[in-house]
């Protein structure tokens, strides 16, 4: 089975990604979602086994897992069989019955009912309808939504050139680096969606066949462009959508994620509480 993303040690002592890669449980990313978990639930595993968490498009459902090994009731949601099969063997090698995978379109979640936590790394960019899912996630949750996303640049002259942008400066700054002093994604230029200011990503081709778009692994699903919100869009949706506090953490860079991560990739962790 290949994996593409996540490291994870199985029981037999083995990793998904083989012994020299470092596993998801050591990785910035992971430990900065755990230190924010204590800092509002309790650490006492009989109190974390009456709680649930919902991973959003969980890929390899490596996220999952580590919840799972906290003592939450966890449930990773991902749309792609392929994916899915992982999710399932990983869990076959694993002895954590807390631990579950379904197969759906993350817009079902309130088929799944309420979660204390909700985990929605690296899919909130692959939605067309991000106020929409935004607004469904705030409705699932309880008490803590854990998000890492893309947001579009409030300024970016590159976006406002269009196939000039597309076919010759991107592919240029791909190849040579040349000023790109953040990531050229080839957006759109400054448009509203759902009432907010963002641009939209194209994932991959309208007439794509069912099978390509199965095998984009870490892609959109059943939207082929998605729309990225600005930041402030981003936090107004949030709080909007019922979220009292909303912050930005910022302890996952170090190791493989460099320091320029936020900056580079126009991306950040968001941390949205709902207080009891
Ligand atoms: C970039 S990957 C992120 C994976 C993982 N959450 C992480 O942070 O490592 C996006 C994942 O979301 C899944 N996905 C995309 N759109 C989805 C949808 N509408 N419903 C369920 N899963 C989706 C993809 O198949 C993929 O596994």
């Amino acid at each position: 089975m290949n994996f593409t993303s996540h490291n994870i040690l199985l029981n037999n002592g083995t990793q998904t990604l083989g012994n020299s890669q470092e596993l998801l449980s050591h990785s910035g990313l992971w430990t900065s979602i755990e230190k924010t978990i204590d800092l509002f639930f309790p650490k006492s595993i009989e109190a974390r086994a009456k709680m649930r968490v919902a991973d959003l498009g969980c890929l390899e459902g490596g996220y999952t897992v580590e919840f799972a090994r906290l003592g939450f009731q966890s449930l990773g949601i991902e749309a792609r069989k392929e994916n899915l099969s992982k999710c399932n063997y990983v869990k076959s090698n694993l002895s954590l019955p807390n631990l579950n995978f379904v197969q759906d379109d993350v817009r079902n979640l309130p088929d799944y009912g309420k979660f204390d936590i909700v985990l929605c790394y690296g899919l909130l960019y692959h939605l067309n309808d991000p106020v929409n899912f935004i607004n469904i996630m705030s409705n699932c949750t309880n008490k803590l939504l854990l998000l890492n996303t893309h947001f579009s640049p409030e300024q970016d002259i590159r976006y406002n050139l269009g196939l000039l942008n597309n076919y010759l400066i991107a592919p240029l700054q791909k190849r040579t680096g040349l000023f790109e002093h953040q990531k050229n994604f080839r957006l759109t230029s400054m448009l509203k969606n759902e009432g907010y200011r963002g641009r939209w990503y194209k994932e991959w081709n309208k007439k794509e066949k069912t099978e390509k778009v199965e095998k984009l692994l870490w892609a959109s699903y059943n939207n082929n462009r998605s729309f990225w919100l600005c930041k402030k869009d981003l936090t107004n949706a949030l709080h909007n959508a019922g979220f009292h506090s909303v912050f930005e953490q910022f302890n996952y860079t170090g190791g493989q994620i460099p320091e320029n991560y936020s900056h580079f990739l126009n991306r950040s962790m968001f941390v949205a509480v709902k207080h009891t």
